[in-house]
């Protein structure tokens, strides 16, 4: 059996768009039966939310989508990601730039921008952290579906 592809879903904190990003990604390997495909993790660029569970508003946005058993901790990412995972997806341009000045000149994993997949061509998840409602946190599941059901047509057989 071959080996299975890995996705690791970067944003600034670990808290809010990569964990939304991860729980889709998870849900639809597991609709679709891809569990021996693929595997899929998250992490973040500043440590400062390390060990924290996701903010309330990606638990109960992810809750009214039908995603009830998603648990995560954040964590940061280090160098031996670069090379255990073959993509790592980027939210925003800060996210790709910060995640570029990390990677490694020789490495396996191919550094994108999660929203480049995205049909609709929304190609940016804006941080929702600072806003005072979950309307941003929607609209950031909506995107990660669309580019995770996008990424996952392209690249399953
Ligand atoms: P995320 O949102 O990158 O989507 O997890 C943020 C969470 C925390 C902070 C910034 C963005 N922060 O500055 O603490």
């Amino acid at each position: 059996m071959s080996q299975k592809k890995r996705v690791l879903m970067i944003c600034l904190g670990n808290i809010c768009r990569s964990p939304i990003a991860e729980a889709v990604f998870e849900n639809e390997m597991n609709k679709r039966g891809l569990k021996n495909q693929w595997e899929v993790e998250s992490a973040a660029l500043i440590g400062y939310h390390t060990g924290k569970v996701p903010d309330y508003r990606a638990l109960s946005t992810l809750k009214e989508n039908g995603i009830t058993n998603y648990s995560h901790r954040a964590r940061q990412i280090n160098k031996d990601d670069f090379n255990k995972f073959d993509w790592i997806f980027g939210m925003d341009n800060d996210n790709i730039q910060d995640i570029n000045a990390l990677k490694p000149k020789e490495c396996r994993a191919k550094v994108e921008l999660l929203g480049s997949y995205d049909p609709n061509r929304e190609v940016i998840i804006r941080d929702p952290y600072y806003d005072i409602d979950s309307a941003g946190f929607q609209k950031a599941y909506e995107q990660c579906l669309r580019s995770v059901t996008a990424f996952l047509n392209k690249y399953t057989n």
